[in-house]
């Protein structure tokens, strides 16, 4: 039996599957919610739908493709129409964290390659203002003194990430921070300062990233866009 949450995820996602046309290119993205359109998606492709998927992690790759979806490599997709993904926090200005799952660097990416990113949650995601969930941050292992002393400087709390006892590396061989800012006034001017530092690959503050943010609540559909 599906908890609430799951019920919530799972219909935000079906609606977000709803807006996916026939020949489009679909960024896919990552975590338990965005496992709930994935799935969606397939159905429709067995019935007929065409598309074609571009995975946001090597474990959406593997679960789209197990599913029968037609996929195309993030590293030669230079356009995608619609992109469905998950969020760890998101604010009614539709700025969001991603990255929980460690998979951020190519959830930006092709969140930044679409042309409508469409965000899908649960109620507990939505917050007055980012910053209680740590801002997951992906560091090149060879700068990540220098990196946490960046970050130190922008008064960030800093964890590295840990899994099962071993550090955790991401999809593409980094580590991934934790870091508190505390609740973050401005996320634009963040996400700004923290570009700016070498060695850091990317972070999971997305700004201006998102076109539509549908959340269910209580049997409920809120939908969130500019
Ligand atoms: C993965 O790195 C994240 O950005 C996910 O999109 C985010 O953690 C949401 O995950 P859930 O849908 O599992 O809550």
């Amino acid at each position: 039996k599906q908890n609430q949450s799951e019920i919530e995820k799972e219909a935000a996602a079906k609606t977000a599957v709803s807006f996916v046309r026939d020949n489009d290119i679909v960024g896919l993205g990552t975590g338990s919610t965005a496992k709930f359109a994935i799935e969606e998606l397939a159905k429709l492709v067995n019935n007929g739908l065409k598309i074609i998927g571009v995975a946001s992690s090597i474990k959406t790759e593997e679960l789209a493709v197990s599913l029968g979806i037609p996929m195309q490599e993030l590293g030669k997709t230079s356009h995608i129409d619609i992109s469905i993904d998950g969020a760890d926090e998101f604010s009614e200005t539709l700025d969001l964290i991603k990255g929980g799952g460690g998979a951020l660097f190519r959830e930006k990416i092709v969140a930044s390659l679409s042309k409508n990113r469409i965000i899908v949650t649960d109620s507990s995601k939505k917050v007055e203002k980012l910053g209680a969930f740590k801002v997951p941050i992906e560091v090149i292992p060879t700068a990540y003194q220098y990196v946490v002393n960046e970050l130190e400087k922008l008064n960030g709390i800093v964890n590295l990430r840990y899994k099962e006892g071993k550090i955790f590396i991401s999809d593409n061989n980094n580590y991934i921070v934790d870091v508190d800012f505390g609740l973050i006034d401005k996320p634009q001017k963040l996400s700004e300062s923290l570009n700016q530092i070498d060695g850091l690959l990317a972070h999971g503050l997305f700004v201006s990233l998102t076109s539509k943010i549908i959340m269910a609540k209580d049997g409920q559909l809120f939908t969130f866009s500019k």
